[in-house]
């Protein structure tokens, strides 16, 4: 298949992993096209993620922004015409579990609604063109919480728990009857916890170590076994640009990190590399650790079966573990002034000025 990959639409691409994504692709060799970064804006999309593709390439047009909404239709039908998108990769979302608990509402309406704008817009553009996709990036949350075996495939019947995973699941649900009835060429991917750097401090990882840097508790919930499969950021955008070029049209694909850490683990790692990385007694850190009630319908367990995106598509990861929280640990250490922007009103407030109000 030749898909043209020209001028490329990613959705949420000032977020965690979006803008991670963009930075991988503008430096794949294989990749010559141009990225149409296309954000709202919320709390957690931060153009500063991207201050580096910026000064790379937005003298040589190969970077743009555009700050607008994935439900209103007209806008983002502006930008397909505007700049003759051949390819959707789709990352904007509401992402995270807790607040979905506390208000669902902008979850449908982002998660759902605004997927099913998108998809509408690409159908009504693309007329049947075969060289362009949409690509639509999942959580393994769809398919519910697992006992203590097993693991996630591709064909395990969807059982989502949280508002979040409901609406990521309902996304994913249009995005295949989109395949099906209109026959829009799309691919799937369902991926697991990701963790590196730019990640909004309110997911356990980063959460965990901006509060280490401050010396605030380190909210544990429940008994603190809940079971995630972790995975480096830029490991998921590779399987993406991977599944895109490789995928076929209608197929979805796990992606996972096979490495299955409990929660309360995983704290106390983090811990000794935050210890060790600054060197401060590691009881000062770990006696931050506190057990907090739990999360409502907290998830068990999540595990990935990844084999038919590593058997078919070839596809590895390239990070351990071990280097991977290093890494990311170090980065949130260098990168305070970061951490504090996200964290502070200023940056809404430069938004506002700047491209007016939400
Ligand atoms: P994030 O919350 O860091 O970023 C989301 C981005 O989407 C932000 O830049 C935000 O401004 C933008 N956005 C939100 N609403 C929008 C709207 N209405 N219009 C335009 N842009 C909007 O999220 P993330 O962690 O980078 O996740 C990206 C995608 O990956 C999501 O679809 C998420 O479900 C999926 N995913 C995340 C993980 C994870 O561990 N973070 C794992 C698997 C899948
Ligand atoms: P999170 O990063 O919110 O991702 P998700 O809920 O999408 O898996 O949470 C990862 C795990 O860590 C999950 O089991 C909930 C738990 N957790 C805590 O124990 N304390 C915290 O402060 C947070 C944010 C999460």
């Amino acid at each position: 298949m030749n898909r043209a990959f020209q001028n490329v639409l990613v959705t949420g691409g000032a977020g965690f992993i979006g803008s991670n994504f963009i930075r991988y692709l503008l430096h794949q060799a294989d990749f010559h096209g141009r990225v149409i970064n296309y954000d709202i804006l919320t709390y957690a999309g931060n153009l500063a993620n991207l201050d580096d593709v910026v000064q790379e390439c937005g003298q040589n047009g190969r970077y743009v922004f555009v700050r607008g909404d994935i439900c209103d239709r007209e806008s983002v039908e502006e930008v397909v015409r505007r700049y003759d998108i051949d390819t959707v990769v789709h990352f904007a979302a509401e992402s995270h579990v807790d607040r979905s608990i506390h208000d669902p509402s902008a979850f449908i309406k982002t998660n759902v609604l605004g997927t099913q704008v998108l998809l509408d817009v690409a159908r009504q553009a693309w007329q049947g063109r075969q060289d362009v996709l949409f690509h639509h990036i999942s959580t393994d949350e769809v398919y519910g919480s697992l006992g203590n075996e097993g693991a996630f495939r591709e064909d395990t019947p969807y059982d989502p728990r949280s508002p979040y995973s409901a609406s990521k699941a309902a996304a994913d649900h249009l995005v295949m009857a989109y395949f099906h009835t209109y026959g829009l060429p799309i691919t799937l991917s369902n991926c697991s916890n990701n963790y590196g750097p730019y990640q909004f401090p309110e997911k356990l990882i980063p959460l965990m170590i901006c509060n280490m840097e401050e010396r605030k508790p380190l909210p544990v919930y429940g008994d603190g076994k809940n079971i995630r499969d972790w995975l480096y950021v830029e490991d998921h955008n590779a399987a993406v640009w991977i599944i895109m070029k490789n995928g076929k049209a209608g197929e979805k694909y796990n992606i996972g990190g096979e490495t299955e850490w409990e929660n309360i683990r995983l704290v106390e790692e983090l811990c000794k590399i935050y210890a060790e990385l600054t060197g401060t007694p590691l009881g000062e850190i770990t006696n931050l650790i506190t057990y907090v009630k739990d999360r409502p319908g907290h998830d068990r367990r999540y595990a990935i079966d990844c084999s038919k995106l590593k058997d078919e598509l070839g596809w590895q990861k390239a990070h351990d573990f071990q280097s991977g929280l290093q890494k990311t640990v170090q980065w949130y250490v260098n990168n305070k002034s970061w951490i504090g922007n996200v964290q502070s009103g200023e940056y809404m407030k430069w938004i506002e000025t700047n491209y007016g109000q939400r």
